[in-house]
């Protein structure tokens, strides 16, 4: 198996990070990582919003139920779906936006983002750093909207702390081959059967060094499910000029 592959293998999220600033010369390789994804036809339908000024990281802090390692940390990145550019490309064009603002292009957008982001990740962590994303910012994305002067057909999908860890977690066990990965067709039994996946967290979840509990991965999701989160966001997607009935 190559570094590579080890690398992110070993992945954890880290929750603890030094104070330290990071250089300019390692935010630029991160960036480069970021920008040099696939993205779906070439539009590039994303931004990323380093959050520099202290005032605006702690209330973006407060809203992420992640305060500590948002602002304790080497660096924190918004990621932005991102249609306006094409948007007002479009409207400099006398053309219609419909195009760049239906449910597909946001789809495109998120993809976009998240594929950015993810490099951004490979490649900080494949420099010893640490990282976590950090949805919480949706917790109030109007807020969040507002707070970063975020234009119509935009949407604030994720943050990114990054990091020299001070402290690591173990690498949390994921699925089962044999509840993720099939052949050809979708084995709707196989995939759901998580007793397996279950003795094997149960285990996991007790023996793990920070945080220890009783649980496994059905009650985790069952609980994780029961409440419908962020209701408001239909409404804010609607209001920054996305048409999700088209
Ligand atoms: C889109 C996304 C948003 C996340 N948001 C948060 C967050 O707001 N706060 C946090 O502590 N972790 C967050 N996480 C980290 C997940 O909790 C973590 O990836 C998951 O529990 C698996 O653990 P691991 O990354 O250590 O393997 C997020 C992960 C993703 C992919």
């Amino acid at each position: 198996m190559n570094e590579t592959i080890q690398n992110l293998k070993a992945h954890v999220s880290v929750r603890a990070f030094e104070d330290t600033p990071l250089s300019d010369e390692l935010k630029d390789a991160l960036i480069q990582a970021a920008q040099s994804g696939s993205t779906s036809n070439f539009v590039q339908a994303f931004s990323i919003l380093e959050i520099t000024d202290p005032t605006l990281r702690k209330q973006l802090a407060e809203i992420t139920n992640s305060a500590a390692y948002v602002e304790k940390t080497g660096t924190f990145y918004v990621f932005v779906a991102d249609l306006y550019r094409h948007a007002m490309l479009l409207k400099n064009n006398g053309q219609s936006i419909e195009g760049a603002s239906n449910t597909e292009a946001l789809l495109v957008a998120v993809v976009d983002a998240t594929i950015a982001a993810q490099n951004m990740a490979v490649a900080a962590e494949s420099l010893d750093l640490g990282i976590c994303y950090i949805g919480g910012i949706r917790n109030d994305i109007p807020k969040v909207a507002e707070l970063l002067a975020l234009p119509d057909h935009t949407l604030p999908l994720f943050g990114m702390t990054i990091g020299v860890p001070v402290h690591k977690n173990e690498t949390k066990p994921r699925m089962p081959r044999s509840n993720q990965v099939a052949e050809n067709h979708y084995p709707k039994e196989v995939f759901t059967d998580f007793s397996q996946y279950d003795a094997q967290l149960t285990t996991y979840y007790q023996e793990r060094s920070s945080n220890a509990q009783q649980a496994d991965f059905s009650t985790k999701m069952a609980e994780f499910f029961s409440v419908t989160r962020r209701q408001e966001i239909a409404e804010f997607l609607k209001a920054q000029g996305f048409e999700l009935d088209k």
